[in-house]
């Protein structure tokens, strides 16, 4: 026999398999808190509009706090029959204060209730990733103020190319937490409208006031379409884009982590904190934890595109195809958070090792181009004259085995007869970093204006 909600023009119950591919229940209930929330909100403004009785209203209320209080405390049986999160608490309302249950669901559908859950959960979800974002951009910070003139080699193409400030390069990865945290809270001022009251997706015939829950929602405004409040998850898809950017911006500073850590390198240590061993070769540390979040975008990037497919085509307005949306957007953003929360903690507990990264910054001609400036700034050579110097001397150098700074005066004056020992003077690692000091550039006063002024702008 049938039963449940829309038991009335059916004469049976669902199939084992239609239940199993139909109930999100196991997914969704993780939107219980929202659910009841927004349950409350339209509960209260049903009653101040005249719909239901303040009696009834009361009994609902009562309810649903009490049922909140239950599930919170892990005493709420979920029933994959009852299909989800909201007709499962739907159900338990009705066994606790009978028929009044009934009235909760007036000039409402799942439909505008679910889109409603979904945009609050991921507002939340979006102000802890940009939280996190700041933890970790504070960690970078205070870091890269402490190694503002320790020097390591840049690379291109992962060839030692020009010294650089440890502090400098540090730096370059809160700038672009800066902009990930843009592009989240961006996502959040767009998604922040109340779908609730456009009910099914035609709005209602019952006198509701859209605003009044709106604002007990923290929303904006409600959604002034009532067809586009039940059907657009592009706001779920954009969270979803920036949370893959910032997934891939990790990523990279995590693949440095890795390439950092690594014998061959040799530029920094994670503690054992951070550091996983092998269960045969006993010597082995390894950063297990950089390599997950190296791996992260993979999943992330994977529910984005998961999610776009299952959108792509859809008609209006409602179709269950949509149910898919939440598995992706949770894992997505639990994996996101997770991401940034294990950077700030490899961030903070990696040991730089100074001799190392100096002697780094030094190897393979890194300072060919402070050779070629000081040609132009000296002898007022054009810079690609320069620059086909400053080659021959590297290539004379290579020959003999030998840094620039040690190749002899007179070996220099061969290839440019005005060369002079002053030229000595720009041969160091050291030397080249303090001598970019254009805005922007890696010159430890430059580093350290800019890790003052983020600084003050991460204390706000
Ligand atoms: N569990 C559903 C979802 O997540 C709720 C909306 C169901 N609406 C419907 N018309 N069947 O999408």
């Amino acid at each position: 026999a049938a039963s449940g909600i829309w038991g009335g023009r059916f004469d049976a119950g669902p199939s084992a398999v239609m239940q199993a591919i139909n109930a999100s229940v196991d997914v969704d209930r993780r939107l219980f808190e929202q659910d009841i929330a927004g349950s409350l909100a339209h509960c209260a403004m049903l009653t101040a509009c005249g719909v239901i009785s303040r009696a009834d209203g009361e009994a609902i209320e009562r309810g649903l706090t009490e049922i909140r209080q239950d599930i919170r405390a892990g005493r709420f049986e979920w029933k994959a029959a009852l299909e989800d999160v909201h007709m499962n608490i739907e159900a338990v309302l009705r066994e606790r204060i009978g028929a009044p249950a009934g009235r909760l669901h007036t000039a409402r559908s799942r439909n505008d209730q679910v889109a409603t859950d979904f945009r609050l959960w991921l507002r939340e979800a979006l102000d802890s990733a940009a939280e996190a974002l700041r933890a970790y951009q504070r960690v970078l910070v205070a870091r890269a103020e402490a190694h503002a003139d320790w020097v390591m080699p840049g690379f291109t193409h992962l060839q030692t190319a020009q010294p650089v400030s440890l502090g400098h390069h540090l730096l370059c990865w809160v700038e672009a937490a800066e902009r990930d945290r843009g592009r989240l809270m961006d996502a959040r001022a767009r998604l922040n409208e109340s779908p609730l009251g456009a009910a099914a997706l035609a709005g209602t015939a019952f006198p509701i006031d859209r605003e009044m829950t709106a604002r007990a929602l923290g929303f904006d405004r409600p959604m002034a379409n009532s067809l586009d409040a039940v059907s657009s998850r592009d706001f779920a898809l954009e969270a979803l884009s920036a949370a893959a950017i910032t997934a891939v911006n990790l990523s990279r500073f995590a693949e440095e982590i890795v390439l950092w850590t690594s014998r061959r390198f040799g530029f920094a240590s994670l503690s054992d904190a951070y550091s996983t061993g092998s269960s045969i070769m006993p010597q082995k540390r390894n950063p297990d934890a950089a390599e997950l979040v190296r791996a992260k975008p993979g999943r992330i990037a994977g529910a984005l595109q998961g999610l776009i497919i299952v959108m792509k085509g859809l008609p209006l307005a409602y179709s269950k195809d949509m149910q898919e949306d939440k598995a992706l957007v949770f894992t997505a953003f639990d994996d996101l958070i997770l991401a940034i929360t294990a950077m700030t903690g490899m961030a903070g507990d990696l040991t730089f090792h100074r001799e190392a990264l100096e002697a780094a910054a030094g190897e393979a001609y890194s300072d060919a181009t402070d050779l070629a400036d000081w040609l132009v700034r000296e002898l007022g050579l054009p810079f690609r004259d320069a620059h086909h110097i400053a080659g021959a001397a590297v290539k004379a150098a290579e020959a003999e085995g030998r840094a620039l700074k040690d190749l002899a005066l007179s070996r220099y004056q061969e290839i440019e007869p005005r060369i002079d020992a002053r030229v000595f003077e720009v041969l160091s690692a050291r030397a080249s970093m303090e001598s970019r000091i254009s805005f922007g550039g890696t010159a430890p006063v430059r580093v350290r204006e800019q890790a003052g002024a983020w600084k003050q702008r991460l204390a706000q």
